[in-house]
């Protein structure tokens, strides 16, 4: 769980001001705003040097087909925060009192979820008497995509359950050049895969879903075609050899017919490859919505369910390619960064590395490990912002369900 890596982010740096601090920073960080209970523990050794020590999670699951259940959810947390703290800590080597600061997530999220994770910081701040900064997880998602990828001044596209916005960076303030009208893409996904039975998360199987035809080797059309096997022989054309050439040349007919039946039976196990099956396509201006789509590719998959998550992902993963792509023309932005949980998302991710190419633009993805919710976000922007602060009044630690994250003052 402990990334060794030692990496620089540009986080805006106070006009001239605030040098890097020489000081090692240990700190805290707790993400409870939906599904996932997590805490981080990392060192700040510069104004904007960092390195996680460990992050440890636990991902309440609700049944098959079904979605967050608020209360569930937060239960789970209550149960899983005593020990999610205790495995964080040992894989840190660290103990509270060696914790400089501690912060949660103070929302946006499921209210039940959120005040979870503020107990567990100011019950830990309070006792110990350590600072405590209330963060937005939304900021958090952005701030350790820039710690990880080296992006320095990039358009952000935040994609997640909770979130599908592009922003850009201006005096101060992220600002919001596009979002969704209605839905999320995370809710699209999950929704449409609680439609077709899956368990919430869902966007992981989905891809999965819709990926049977697209690696050649794996898919029913790449195993069946134009495999390789085609390459075993030796083209038959020796003709008349001794009996234990005869023999060898009959082994391997017999391999080969055995071989043959065996890609046969798992061709009829495998679903057909999927088709693209058109859907609503609404793209306005940088807006998009998506609650058209999910109706009609619910439909769809009546019929086919894997060709309706290809032809879902291809619609809506297209429809916020163009809208990247309008964001970029405006801004002029050399930088694209991705992050939010969909952001694990392969096709996504290749969709829009076609989009920086054309526009000569550096393409981030945060990675895989980090794209979902985690106690890293919160610690990393927690540690930022002690910077610039000394921690919140006890008071003023409380949970917003609806924090925007453009209207948060970015000081650091
Ligand atoms: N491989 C994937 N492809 C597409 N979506 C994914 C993938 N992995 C996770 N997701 C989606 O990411 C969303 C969760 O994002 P996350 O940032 O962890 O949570 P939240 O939305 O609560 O902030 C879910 O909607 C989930 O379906
Ligand atoms: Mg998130």
């Amino acid at each position: 769980m402990v990334g060794k890596m030692t990496i620089t982010t540009a986080t805006s740096t106070k006009s001239g001001a605030a040098a890097p601090r020489k000081k090692r920073v240990l700190g805290l960080g707790i993400e409870s705003t939906a599904h996932t209970f997590s805490c981080a523990i990392m060192e700040k050794t510069g104004y904007d040097r960092g390195r996680i020590l460990s992050d440890v999670r636990h991902v309440y699951r609700p049944d098959d087909g079904e979605g967050i259940h608020p209360r569930e959810a937060s239960r789970h947390h209550v149960e899983h925060a005593p020990g999610v703290l205790a495995q964080c800590l040992e894989e840190s080597k660290t103990s509270v009192a060696d914790i400089d600061l501690i912060s949660y997530a103070a929302g946006p999220g499921l209210g039940p979820c959120l005040r979870v994770g503020a107990v567990v910081a100011r019950s830990l701040a309070s006792f110990h008497g350590i600072p405590i900064y209330p963060v937005n997880h939304a900021i958090g998602h952005i701030e350790l995509g820039k710690l990880l990828t080296g992006a320095r001044n990039p358009l952000v596209l935040l994609v997640s359950g909770g979130h599908t916005m592009l922003l850009a960076f201006l005096d101060r303030q992220w600002r919001v050049f596009g979002e969704t009208l209605d839905i999320t893409l995370g809710q699209l996904l999950d929704q449409f895969g609680r439609a077709l039975g899956l368990a919430s998360p869902c966007g992981r199987v989905i891809e999965e879903m819709a990926q049977q035809d697209r690696q050649p080797g794996v898919s029913p059309a790449g195993r069946g075609g134009n495999g390789t096997s085609d390459n075993y022989g030796n083209g038959g054309g020796d003709g008349g050899g001794n009996s234990g050439k005869d023999a060898r040349r009959t082994a391997r007919r017999r391999q080969q017919q055995q071989q043959q039946q065996q890609q046969q039976q798992q061709q009829q196990q495998q679903p057909p490859p999927p088709r693209y099956v058109p859907l609503p396509y609404t793209v306005k201006g940088n807006d998009v919505s998506f609650s058209g789509l999910l109706s009609a590719a619910k439909s769809a998959a009546k019929s086919d369910k894997y060709s309706a998550c290809f032809s879902l992902q291809e619609t809506a993963f297209a429809m916020i390619g163009e809208a990247v792509e309008r964001a970029l023309s405006f801004t002029g932005k050399r930088e694209l960064m991705v992050v939010g949980g969909v952001a694990a998302n392969k096709r996504l991710s290749a969709m829009l590395s076609d989009v920086c190419r054309r526009h000569s633009c550096r393409f981030f993805v945060v990675p895989l490990k980090y794209a979902g919710d985690c106690g890293s976000q919160i610690c990393w922007t927690g540690l930022l912002e002690s910077n610039v602060k000394r921690g919140a009044a006890m008071s003023d630690t409380f949970v917003t369900q609806s924090w925007r994250l453009d209207t948060v003052r970015v000081e650091y």
